[in-house]
């Protein structure tokens, strides 16, 4: 087995495994933004990255990616049902994202997420050189770092969760609430994406295992685990590179003819999830149009919403609830050819997302609870002539980087309409003025700052930083 000095463990590898329209197995990017962060960040850096290749049944061979190696944890059927489906999408996922849909808790899902994580814990273990870097990414895989330091005292681990961590009235609700905590605290250092979360891990630790802790330090054991704030981010000069390209804005200019040249494009990209506030931005615009104060023919709503996690009820049920919306809101306000939504579920590659991006006047990114959401990053990025309004929840992590954005409270309807308005009615310069102040802080605060201090703080001798280039 060859070993690596850098381990990056996340559930889902940066490819996936999918079938070709003729039924022949193809790779491709898995979706996200866990995978959007970590690939160009490890692009040709002799790393492994261990994870899930998506389906079930024996592990692959898989290529490299970018000159990363790719090491296969296999899933079984029962595996994909009660800790992916299970314990990760229908307990954490929604407990974590404020409870805006119930969280399910059923005992044989937690011994699944025990179960993968110990699987993942020995890949882990036999890809990992002596004394090497390990960083477990995200809430699949929270016990890994106790399990992995068990089998593997010489490793440095850390570990990111790209979720929000919630407060201690929603986390104690927990069954298994202590074993998650000591799970993270096998780790050297814990990342979360805002110092709330932070705040929120001490107590829970203070509070759960009788453990003093700080927003900063916990002493456990006879170690110091380190916590703190690390906001993800994107790599913002390839995407406005990407942006810049002649063909994109070729592409740009062809998309915006074939939407009818409207006067003005509002677009949406997500996951299709009830995290993501997608109903209520349908609502929002549906009340715009109804009372007057959006034309169809001058303003146009693209609505990008690709399926996921389409075997959990809870998903099932939002994809027949928005499409049920749209079909409602086009029937009413459409015109032969003109439909006040264009909704697209097929996911977009880096290329036409940016030229969707070059298109869109407004981009309402307005989730009810976001851990970062890097398509508002990735939007500004793109706008690479300081035009374009970007409408983002306060309630998105990245809403604490942007101020300059059209902050809204997607829960508040009123809210929501008349900060689209707003966005849809700025005048270039107060539009320049804020873009501007967001692409500079984006060029400043990109994916390699984020792991500069991330790692940094990971690794005091600083040697990790030069092995990722
Ligand atoms: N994305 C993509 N193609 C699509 C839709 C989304 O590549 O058709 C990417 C998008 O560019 C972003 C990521 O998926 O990098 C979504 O990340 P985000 O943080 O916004 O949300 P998540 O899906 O991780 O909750
Ligand atoms: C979020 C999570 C990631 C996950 C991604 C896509 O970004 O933080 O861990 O990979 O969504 O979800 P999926 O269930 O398709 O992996």
């Amino acid at each position: 087995m060859r070993q690596s000095s850098l381990v990056v463990v996340a559930n889902r590898l940066p490819i996936d495994d999918s079938v070709a329209p003729d039924g022949a197995c193809e790779w491709r990017r898995s979706p996200g933004g866990l995978v959007s962060a970590l690939l160009p960040l490890l692009r040709h850096t002799p790393a492994t990255w261990v994870g899930w290749a998506g389906g079930t049944g024996p592990a692959p061979a898989l290529p490299d990616v970018d000159g990363v190696r790719m090491h296969t944890v296999p899933l079984t059927a029962d595996d994909l049902r009660d800790h992916y489906e299970g314990f990760a999408n229908a307990t954490l996922w929604p407990l974590y994202h404020d409870s805006v849909e119930q969280p399910e808790y059923h005992r044989s899902w937690w011994e699944a997420y025990q179960r993968v994580n110990q699987r993942f814990a020995e890949a882990t273990a036999d890809v990992a050189e002596p004394g090497a870097v390990v960083w477990v990414q995200d809430y699949h895989l929270q016990l890994v770092p106790g399990l992995l330091r068990e089998l593997r005292p010489d490793l440095r681990i850390g570990f990111f969760l790209h979720v929000p961590f919630p407060p201690p009235e929603l986390f104690m609700q927990l069954p298994r609430r202590a074993e998650l905590l000591r799970g993270m605290l096998g780790a050297d250092l814990i990342g979360f994406q805002r110092s709330q979360a932070a705040h929120n891990f001490a107590q829970l630790v203070a509070k759960v295992l009788d453990v003093p802790a700080t927003d900063r330090r916990i002493a456990v054991d006879d170690r110091v685990v380190r916590i703190g704030a690390f906001p993800v981010s994107i790599d913002t000069a390839e995407m406005a590179a990407l942006a810049a390209r002649p063909d994109v804005a070729d592409r740009a200019a062809r998309l915006r003819h074939d939407l009818g040249s409207p006067e003005q494009v509002i677009l949406s990209v997500d996951r299709m999830d009830y995290t993501k506030g997608i109903e209520q931005r349908l609502k929002a615009y549906s009340e715009l149009i109804a009372h007057g104060h959006v034309k169809v023919r001058d303003t146009v709503l693209v609505q990008v919403a690709v399926p996921s996690r389409e075997r959990v009820g809870q998903y099932q049920i939002l994809r027949e609830r928005v499409e049920r919306e749209v079909g409602r809101i086009n029937g009413e306000f459409g015109r032969v050819g003109e439909p006040a939504i264009h909704y697209l579920t097929q996911p977009f590659d880096r290329a036409e997302l940016a030229a969707l991006y070059r298109v869109a006047d407004v981009m309402a990114v307005t989730p009810l609870r976001d851990g970062m959401n890097l398509v508002a990053k990735e939007y500004v990025a793109a706008r690479v002539d300081d035009t374009g309004a970007l409408l983002l929840s306060e309630f998105a992590g990245a809403a604490a980087e942007l101020p300059q954005a059209y902050l809204v409270n997607p829960h508040d309807l009123e809210g929501l309409k008349q900060g689209l308005l707003a966005a849809l009615r700025a005048g270039p310069d107060d539009l320049g003025a804020r873009m501007r102040a967001m692409r500079a802080h984006l060029h400043r605060h990109d994916i390699r700052a984020w792991a500069r201090s991330y790692l940094s703080a990971l690794d005091d001798s600083g040697s990790l930083l030069t092995r990722l280039g």
